[in-house]
């Protein structure tokens, strides 16, 4: 096996970045192929903790390449920042190490203007946004008036290419009697770091393909988790992008990305940042146990996260549209205190048990979950566990439960952020 792909198959912020980081160390190559800053995604490494929101996992490890596919909407500044951030941390980040697509599409100011803008505009119905320009980004990059890196280059077209975008969204500033987003400031800006982002722009789907002739292991991380997918997930409360598997290959160049092992993490409970349905979610002692317990709060907003039980209709959900290979299993050791668990193992809409997700937001409020009653593993603690023979019966009979109600083998179970408290109990490279 030389490909592999790591996506979320709940919310996000299931430990991708903690799963990557460990499978990096056999891995030559990892590419982001979606999403943008407003992932965040944490790595313990002994005494130091990174906290990287462009940059791809492997980039604490010296043995890999780091890609940024043309499926991510790219904040310069903030990459800039970021690797300035891990710079300081004792990271090398070097055009060898790190290469951006060109056709990576920008994010500018006034993406992230707009965010702000229109998450004002919902009211009530407010997505609870990064607010990072995410969704303003990707909608200029569908209108075909998107700024890309390959247009830093260019820097006589690019000005009148900044006009036109300016002009599209000025008209929606002086309707709303807000200041124009002004076209010098905004080209100067970007003028200022143009060189700095443009050394480490190169052709991302070739370098791929040729990588992949040359026997290279190669590992596709994802951002966010299946139910934010565009089209796949809770719509309209969801990012603006693919997070299925299915865009590793149209979000990177590279179209044998589709024959790797997928790997989808799950988090051994469930929890949500921002708004939008959530079934099994606790507003209870529960959820406040798994959310302190968990250290539930974003890595990029620091906002609290929604906490419940493990939703097995989710999962499979997720599943089925990336064709999950394997699970990892992540944060078991956060259910070590309890006396007993509860699993979703079901939903009911009006007393009858349905198939797959409703499509209609509203329609996810009207779910009953089914859940079944196991017992907890109290006073045991899974943390540190080295292979399954470490774990508390309980621990084991719960992983089972999971794996029957989803039917997916569990190939990696997590028990701590720490990179090497995990058991692999498969090798994927
Ligand atoms: P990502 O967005 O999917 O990469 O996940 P985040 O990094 O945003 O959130 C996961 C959090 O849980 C991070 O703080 C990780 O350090 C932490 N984490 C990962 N795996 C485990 C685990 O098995 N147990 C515990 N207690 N924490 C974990
Ligand atoms: P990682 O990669 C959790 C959520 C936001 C909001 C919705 C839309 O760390 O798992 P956006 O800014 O993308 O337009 O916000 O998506 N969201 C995430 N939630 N983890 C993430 O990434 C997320 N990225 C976006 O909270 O509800
Ligand atoms: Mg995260």
């Amino acid at each position: 096996m030389t490909l592999v792909t790591v996506i979320g198959t709940q919310w996000g912020d299931e430990g991708k970045g903690k799963i990557v980081d460990l499978l990096a160390e056999k891995a030559d190559c990892i590419v982001r192929f979606q999403g943008g800053n407003n992932a965040g995604h944490t790595l313990v490494v002994k005494d130091k903790t990174y906290k990287l929101n462009l940059l791809p996992s492997g980039i604490v490890r010296d043995n890999t390449v780091s890609y940024i596919g043309n499926g991510v909407v790219l904040d310069p500044f903030a990459l800039l920042t970021e690797i300035n951030n891990v710079q300081a941390q004792g990271l090398k980040i070097t055009p060898e190490k790190f290469v951006i697509s060109e056709s990576c599409h920008l994010i500018l100011p006034v993406h992230k203007q707009l965010d702000g803008l229109m998450e004002e505009a919902r009211g009530g119905m407010n997505l609870g946004t990064t607010r990072k320009g995410i969704g303003p980004a990707y909608e200029d990059k569908v209108a075909r008036r998107g700024i890309r890196v390959a247009d830093l280059k260019k820097p006589e077209i690019l000005k009148s290419q900044l006009e036109a975008m300016l002009n599209h969204h000025n008209a929606l500033f002086s309707g709303l009697g807000l200041q124009a987003v002004d076209l010098d400031d905004t080209y100067n800006d970007l003028m200022k770091i143009r060189d700095d982002i443009l050394q480490y722009a190169g052709n991302v789907g070739l370098e791929l393909d040729k990588a992949y002739t040359q026997n290279k292991n190669i590992m596709f991380e994802g951002a966010q988790g299946s139910l934010l997918d565009i089209d796949h997930g809770t719509y309209p409360f969801v990012t603006s992008s693919n997070t299925a598997a299915g865009q590793t290959s149209a979000g990177s160049g590279f179209g044998l990305a589709r024959k790797a092992h997928i790997i989808g993490l799950a988090k051994a409970y469930t929890t949500r940042v921002g708004t939008g349905p959530f079934p099994t979610e606790q507003k209870n002692d529960v959820g406040e146990y798994l959310g302190e317990k968990g250290h539930e709060f974003g890595t990029v907003t620091g906002r609290k996260r929604q906490c419940g039980w493990f939703d097995a209709p989710l999962v499979k959900h997720a599943c089925m549209v990336s064709d999950v290979d394997s699970i990892a299993l992540t944060k078991l050791d956060v259910l070590d205190d309890l006396e007993e668990i509860q699993i979703c193992s079901a939903y009911k809409i009006n007393g009858k048990v349905i198939d797959g997700v409703p499509s209609h937001y509203q329609d996810w409020d009207d779910i009953e979950p089914v859940y079944e009653t196991l017992s907890g593993w109290k006073g045991q603690t899974t943390i540190g566990a080295k292979s399954m023979d470490d774990l508390p019966d309980e621990a084991i009979t719960y992983i089972k439960k999971i794996e029957k109600l989803i039917g997916k083998p569990i190939s990696i179970v997590s028990t701590s952020p720490e990179r090497n408290d995990t058991i692999l109990r498969q090798d994927f490279f």
